[in-house]
């Protein structure tokens, strides 16, 4: 079924286990992750940045998305990232998303709890859920520096306040994690992740998971995380593999054979990503 992120993170906290949230570029890579998704039978978020939504088209992705979620028989969100701008959000939620980010994390504490309030009003009013983020994750997203200030975590005290006075159904926090970083692993705060697993009462949401390593995923589900983000693994396997190919491959070949290889590693990996955060042991 297509549905919000607010259903499929309530089963998830339910079963212990964290939804993945896959960045997708475009149309293709929707489909490695949605087929990765019906083989592992299991619920999955396909994300797309504001950058990715203009360039396919934010009615296009609801359509298919939809479409593949009927298909296969799954749950699928789609949901936008880190989007800063209230037309970006508003045009998603018309168009059909079933869940947006508001990104204010580098705004000061009142102002994004009141920016954050605004798109939960508009977002609920059509049935979308909201994410938001407070303190700072690290790293660059989609080529852009999503932060540039030096990461500052959570404060569950702030996390409490925050949660009550916007209503959001997803809160993504700051415990040690950057985006992009996919030549090393990240140092996970996870004394700061389970203080505000105590006093949080919505699901809690990791960024930058191509940095976390597979030990520390058992960790940080335990510690309340329901949306597991990942983007750059996902990209730089792609770029890895269709390098390789359009390299090897004589230029009047059919694309099939540059672009389906490439979309087969993005689906073993999402496939490998989704068991995990099964948290089976
Ligand atoms: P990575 O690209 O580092 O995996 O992070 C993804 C993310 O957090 C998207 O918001």
């Amino acid at each position: 079924m297509y549905t919000t992120l607010q259903n499929v993170l309530a089963e998830a906290d339910q079963l212990n286990m964290a939804v993945g949230a896959f960045n997708t570029h475009n149309l293709e890579m929707v489909q490695a992750i949605a087929k990765a998704a019906g083989n592992q039978k299991t619920p999955v978020i396909i994300q797309t940045s504001e950058g990715t939504a203009k360039y396919v088209g934010m009615r296009t992705l609801v359509a298919v998305v939809k479409s593949l979620a009927e298909a296969l028989g799954v749950d699928m969100v789609l949901h936008l990232d880190h989007a800063k701008s209230w037309d970006n959000i508003r045009e998603a939620v018309d168009a059909g998303y079933t869940s947006v980010m508001f990104d204010g994390s580098a705004l000061p504490f009142k102002d994004n709890i009141l920016g954050t309030r605004r798109v939960v009003e508009y977002a609920h009013a059509a049935g979308a859920s909201v994410e938001a983020e407070l303190g700072t994750v690290g790293g660059t997203e989609d080529g852009l520096v999503v932060n540039p200030d030096a990461a500052k975590l959570t404060d569950p005290d702030d996390a409490v306040e925050f949660i009550e006075r916007t209503g959001i159904d997803a809160l993504a926090v700051a415990i040690g994690t950057n985006h992009g970083q996919y030549k090393s692993k990240t140092s996970i705060n996870l004394d700061v992740l389970e203080s505000i697993h105590q006093v949080a009462t919505k699901p809690l949401v990791i960024h930058g998971g191509t940095g976390v390593s597979d030990a520390d995923v058992h960790k940080v589900i335990d510690r309340g995380i329901r949306k597991f983000n990942v983007g750059t693994e996902l990209l730089v396997q792609w770029n890895r593999k269709s390098k390789e190919l359009y390299e090897a491959h004589k230029e009047n070949v059919s694309n099939r054979d540059n672009v389906v290889p490439a979309l087969e590693v993005v689906q073993g990996i999402v496939e490998r990503k989704i068991s995990l955060f099964k948290n089976i042991r």
